[in-house]
């Protein structure tokens, strides 16, 4: 028989399960926002109407009406006046919604999550297979949406926080890459690049090589690094950042949020111990996990173990044999990998962030 406790649970339970469902469906309404480029065109403009949204984007009146009618509800946009005819109102981006929505390089831009979202929906019958007959899912299968929510989301922590918080907190490697002869870096697993091109805007005197064993993200690097004025300091290639013919004498090796990703992480970590010149260092970066199993978890816990189940342990389990890491990689799975690669020490560095956690390995 229920006791009271049961039933405060019960309802409980339902209630954080229809705000999840909420906050869900209002994510998929906003990335269908992010898609038809409605963020962007409203805020070319003061306000507008569904009808000029729907002409500025080429898209339906009747839909684009329902859909701002939609994100005005939900609180996400603003609209002058409730009581005027549907056709009539006018609907603009309230001042602080348009960088969280559009601002590609602003630190509160979170629309990629919402792609990321898609994407993983998208994936889920891959998964599910996984999860019943064994095997992994390659990453490619997230297709572009999750390479593109992957990039988008990391762009603005390296475009604001790499080369002038990040790295100037590790004082022999910041000095190093303003030195002369040039530092050479290799960012290993760069995915879309963002993180090689902010190191070459932070230290004009680097190159960075970055690979990546993944061709789509090595081609959209090339896209987003091609115009910059570090293109002729940054270069990328498909490579596989476990193939011991991976060669190169670098001042600074990097791996960010990839590691745990990688069916052979020890055999990676021995190629990158390999790359780092006699007076070079590897740092990684990955998710700033809790030190051991705790439930339940906080959010970032929570947010962690979310990625692992749907994306990140299947895309190491794609490969055979694999380490089956996850999202989750503990600080004592990366000492343990670290050591097996021939490393002697792994210092977790100063460095404040509230979803990755820093390291840097030695010997
Ligand atoms: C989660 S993404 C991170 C990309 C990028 N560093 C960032 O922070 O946005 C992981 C990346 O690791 C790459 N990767 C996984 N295993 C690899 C390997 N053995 N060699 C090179 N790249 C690898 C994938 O192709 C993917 O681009």
């Amino acid at each position: 028989m229920a006791t009271d406790t049961d039933t405060a649970a019960r309802d409980a339970l339902a209630e954080r399960l229809f705000g999840a469902a909420l906050g869900a469906y209002e994510l998929l309404t906003i990335h269908l926002g992010d898609r038809l480029g409605y963020y962007r065109a409203l805020a070319e403009h003061e306000d507008s109407t569904s009808a000029e949204l729907a002409a500025a984007t080429g898209t339906q009146d009747r839909l684009a009406r329902e859909w701002l009618e939609q994100q005005a509800v939900a609180g996400i946009l603003e609209v002058d006046d409730v009581e005027a005819e549907a056709a009539e109102r006018r609907y603009r981006i309230p001042a602080g919604h348009a960088e969280a929505l559009i601002d590609r390089e602003s630190l509160a831009h979170l629309t990629p999550l919402a792609r990321l979202g898609v994407s993983l929906a998208q994936t889920l019958p891959a998964v599910e297979k996984a999860f019943r007959t064994g095997g992994g899912v390659g990453w490619e299968e997230y297709g572009d949406l999750g390479r593109e929510a992957q990039a988008d989301a990391n762009r603005p922590v390296f475009a604001n926080l790499l080369g002038s918080e990040w790295l100037p907190a590790v004082p022999d490697v910041h000095a190093r890459l303003q030195a002369d002869p040039p530092a050479r870096v290799a960012d290993v697993a760069c995915g879309a690049g963002w993180s090689s091109i902010a190191i070459a805007r932070a230290y004009p005197k680097v190159t960075v090589d970055g690979f990546d064993l993944d061709a789509a993200s090595v081609e959209l690097a090339e896209v987003n690094l091609a115009g910059t004025e570090v293109a002729d300091r940054v270069s990328f290639q498909l490579r596989d950042a476990g193939d011991y013919e991976l060669a190169g004498s670098y001042q600074l090796v990097t791996v960010f949020e990839a590691l745990h990703d990688m069916s052979r992480p020890v055999e990676v970590l021995r190629v990158l111990r390999g790359l780092a010149a006699e007076d070079g260092a590897v740092i990684v970066m990955d998710e700033r996990v809790a030190d051991a199993f705790t439930a339940p978890g906080d959010e970032v816990e929570r947010l962690m173990y979310t990625y692992s189940v749907l994306c990140c342990l299947p895309v190491g389990l794609a490969e055979t044999p694999s380490a089956g890491t996850g999202t989750v990689m503990r600080v004592d799975t990366l000492r343990r990998y670290a050591a097996e690669a021939g490393f002697t020490d792994v210092e977790v560095l100063p460095i404040e962030h509230e979803t990755f956690r820093f390291y840097r390995l030695r010997g």
